[in-house]
């Protein structure tokens, strides 16, 4: 393994010269290198296993080390694949499997016609209170600093909702469209403010565009033949793994702020300041950008 160089090896075959009464077992080469290894300038080549043992040693201990000191190796799936999120304490990592329910008509408690009972079942999950984001959770999600409070009257924190909130929401409004009969104040709108009314609805497609794009479900979709239909129907009727809506909902009923009877949480504050934007900020925590305090409230709002 250790090479001997020439010139060492001149050096040392006298010595094995005149070890010759039992030349014929030792005037082996490899003999030359043990005589070498046992004398002053072979304490290099002695070192260099030894050195080997210690590199080899460390490595391995720091590798091992890794293995079982990586907090990685504690961090649930869903922490691992989600930003963090205090609502993540209510995901568990035992995803459910759920079959989907979409045969052409399949009743819905969601779907149309619309009626009390599925305006009802919307509202349950759209209807919801505000979060109050401790500050603690606005710096790890990377809110703006200078998100609006939530009135010292309900609690210390800012205000906050979750994002299936809004998608959900966001569903509720685009198939209330469908049916302006029932949805008067909605169709109203269409009609006095069209462009809000179409800002509203794009923002909400563009919200469901973005989720769908982003969690790409990559579950497959074979077809059948149906009675009467010309084409192969896809048959969405699909296993899914799923979060627990139910805790997730759960979670977000009992985080929900508790105003006082008639309070209005969502108006500017009378008295503490406030920062005001000329537009919703896109930075997390707003890198570099001071929004000065506004002082009070305009009296009307
Ligand atoms: C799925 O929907 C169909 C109606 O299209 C209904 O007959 C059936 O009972 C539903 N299946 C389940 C498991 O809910
Ligand atoms: C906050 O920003 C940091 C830095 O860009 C990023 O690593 C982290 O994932 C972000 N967290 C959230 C919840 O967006």
């Amino acid at each position: 393994m250790w090479k001997v160089r020439p010139s060492e090896k001149a050096q040392y075959l006298p010595v094995v010269e005149e070890t010759e009464s039992d030349g014929m077992l030792s005037g082996r080469p490899s003999d030359v290198q043990i005589q070498e290894d046992c004398n002053g300038s072979g304490r290099g080549l002695l070192w260099s296993p030894w050195m080997l043992h210690i590199i080899a040693f460390i490595c391995y201990s720091f590798v091992f080390g890794m293995m079982y000191r990586n907090p990685q190796s504690n961090e649930r799936c869903v922490e691992k694949h989600s930003l963090y999120s205090p609502a993540l304490e209510a995901v568990s990592d035992d995803y459910k499997l759920v079959r989907f329910n979409l045969s052409a008509i399949s009743p819905s408690p969601w779907a149309g016609p619309p009626s009390a009972s599925v305006d009802a079942a919307w509202q349950k999950y759209t209807n919801l209170g505000a979060l109050v984001l401790s500050e603690e959770d606005l710096i790890r999600t990377n809110g703006s600093r200078y998100s609006a409070k939530v009135p010292k009257e309900v609690g210390d924190g800012y205000i906050a909702h979750v994002e299936w909130y809004h998608q959900l929401h966001c569903v509720y409004m685009l198939w209330q469209q469908t049916y302006p009969e029932w949805y008067t104040e909605e169709a109203k709108m269409r009609e006095e403010e069209p462009e809000l009314w179409h800002e509203h609805l794009d923002h909400c497609a563009e919200t469901l565009r973005a989720a769908i794009m982003c969690h790409a479900d990559a579950n497959v979709v074979p077809s059948n033949w149906v009675k009467g239909r010309h084409w192969p129907h896809p048959n969405y009727n699909l296993d899914h793994k799923c979060r627990d809506f139910d805790a997730a909902y759960q979670w977000y009923y009992e985080h929900q702020a508790n105003p006082p009877p008639g309070f209005e949480m969502f108006a500017r504050p009378e008295e503490g300041g406030y920062s005001e934007y000329d537009d919703l900020p896109f930075d997390p925590f707003d890198k570099g950008t001071v929004v000065p305090l506004k002082e009070k409230a305009p009296k009307t709002e």
